[in-house]
């Protein structure tokens, strides 16, 4: 058995309603997920959302709710969004409940103990909007006296009693980390700039709060409330049971991979590991930070008026088609643009005109031509076993491969060569002109397109779970039989022909998608 991959994503501040870059996160982290599971690892995913802190206090206050009633309302929304979008999570975490707060206690304390939290005054610059401190050099000048964040958002000087963490202390272990695990941060870039940031010098980092208490108390000083960073990363081992031995911690911690965004990889890359050095606690073994999705290459905001509900996207477009241009559209770890335009071009291009006509092509014949029988017998000719090689390296090796690496769209890329090619040999054989002439060839022809499209569509299953099963169950796969190593067993087409199945009429998976005519910014 492959070894346990453990999984998750940022968890959400529930401050306002999900958006897009959430939507596409957490798509992102589901491929992986689902990926994984094809391979034959025990997958555990987590998600979920961020709701204690300064953010979530204010921004209840300015509705008139409790933070608990605000949280308890949008978290829903994210969950919401998630089952839409067919999010394989085994676990939605919220940070608001009681065992978090017993486990945030229980790193505080394991930290404290190793001598690494003391009492002190913080003064300094804070953004509520990144629940972050900056240094006055990070600063630039907004209007008037403002100052802003290296994020653009406002800063606020601020002064009060705070535990420290002992940041400084980490700035060697850290550095040997990243030397000496050099995929812990990635991509690349990503790694330069914490890397670069931590050279620089690290300053203990103020890590609790006097001045409101919607949070976790620290332990022995009920007047404080720990910095919301501080016990929002302890999520990750929270969900697995911890302080408590669990059988959970034992098979998926240390994480195999926290996916989060890019503004948010100091958080992941520095802090997270020296808390956890510093609790005596194994280190996540890789931290990715994607790049930000623009709408039309903006930014989504209120002020531009262009934030898109990605509940209303999916519902527009279909989940899959949204998954699947996400993922292969933009370069992950990059910034990416989208705008209905390229979905829809590329929906019609790639699953409409291209996989999904290869399948309906095909199964039409197969049911039209051969009753929908399937034929065991047949003498495989050169170009079938070309194709079948060709289908098989893609799926079996190339996109695997870029996979595994998270390069979703050059996988991608590599099995849209395999349609190609499957689409370019149906055109060859003209397996309709064949009925009359030599019908056995026709049968080859089709049962050769048969093997190819069950590879193409399990070898895709992370990205279109929906469509992929909807096609492999018109094929009468059998639904514990769509894994890679399915694409191993030499014997499956034989027993499937041996049960005597035969097709349907085929119903279509990507319906040919038109460009809504007055289409919002
Ligand atoms: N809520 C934070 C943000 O949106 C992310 C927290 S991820 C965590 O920026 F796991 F560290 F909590």
């Amino acid at each position: 058995m492959a070894d346990p991959y453990y999984l998750t994503t940022a968890i959400h501040y529930p401050n306002g309603r999900p958006h897009i870059g959430h939507a596409y996160e957490t798509i992102a982290a589901d491929v992986i997920a689902r990926f994984q599971r094809l391979q034959g690892r025990e997958v555990r995913f987590q998600t979920g959302t961020d709701e204690h802190g300064l953010k979530m206090a204010q921004k209840a206050r300015e509705l008139n709710m409790t933070p608990r009633q605000l949280a308890d309302e949008m978290s829903q929304y994210f969950k919401e969004l998630f089952d839409k979008l067919n999010i394989s999570y085994d676990r939605f975490f919220r940070t608001s409940e009681d065992e978090h707060h017993r486990a945030s206690q229980a790193i505080w304390s394991a930290m404290e103990a190793n001598g690494d939290l003391y009492l002190d005054r913080y003064e300094g610059w804070y953004s509520i909007r990144d629940e972050a401190y900056y240094d006055e050099s990070e600063l630039s000048d907004g209007e008037g006296e403002e100052k802003l964040s290296p994020q653009g958002t406002p800063v606020e000087w601020t002064v009060e009693e705070s535990w420290f963490f002992r940041l400084s202390k980490y700035q060697e272990p850290l550095l040997a980390l990243y030397r000496e695990h050099p995929e812990f941060i990635q991509p690349e870039s990503r790694r330069n700039e914490v890397m670069r940031f931590v050279e620089g010098g690290l300053r203990d980092l103020s890590v609790s709060r006097t001045s409101f208490d919607w949070g976790v108390k620290v332990p022995g000083h009920e007047n404080h409330v720990m910095y919301v960073w501080v016990d929002a990363l302890t999520n990750y081992l929270t969900g697995l049971g911890y302080p408590d031995e669990t059988p959970e911690m034992a098979k998926f911690w240390p994480a195999d991979l926290h996916l989060i965004g890019k503004d948010i990889v100091r958080f992941h890359t520095v802090y997270w590991p020296a808390f956890l050095m510093s609790a005596g606690i194994a280190l996540p073994k890789k931290v990715f930070g994607h790049g930000f999705l623009l709408n039309r290459g903006q930014k989504e905001s209120k002020s531009l008026g262009n934030v898109t509900d990605p509940m209303e996207l999916a519902d527009k477009f279909g989940v899959d088609v949204l998954r699947y241009f996400l993922l292969r559209e933009i370069s992950f770890g990059q910034d990416g643009s989208y705008s209905a335009e390229a979905i829809v071009t590329r929906a019609n291009a790639e699953l409409a005109n291209s996989f999904g006509n290869l399948a309906q092509r095909t199964l039409s014949m197969i049911f039209k031509n051969l009753d929908g029988n399937l034929s065991g017998d047949y003498s495989a000719e050169e170009a079938d076993v070309a194709l079948e090689a060709t289908v098989n390296d893609a799926c079996r090796n190339l996109l695997p491969r870029e996979f595994e690496a998270l390069n979703f769209s050059e996988g991608l890329v590599e099995w849209m060569r395999a349609v190609f090619a499957c689409n370019q040999y149906v055109d060859e054989m003209a397996p309709w002109a064949l009925r009359k002439t030599d019908p056995e060839r026709m049968a080859a022809v089709l049962m050769t397109l048969f093997r190819q499209i069950r590879t193409l569509a399990i070898a895709v299953r992370a990205v279109i779970p929906a469509s992929s099963d909807k096609l492999l169950d018109q094929m009468g796969i059998d639904a514990n039989s769509r894994d890679f190593a399915a694409l191993d067993d030499p014997d499956w087409f034989g027993r499937l022909v041996g049960s005597g199945f035969t097709l349907d009429k085929p119903e279509g998976l990507f319906p040919r998608l038109e460009l809504p005519s007055e289409e919002p910014a």
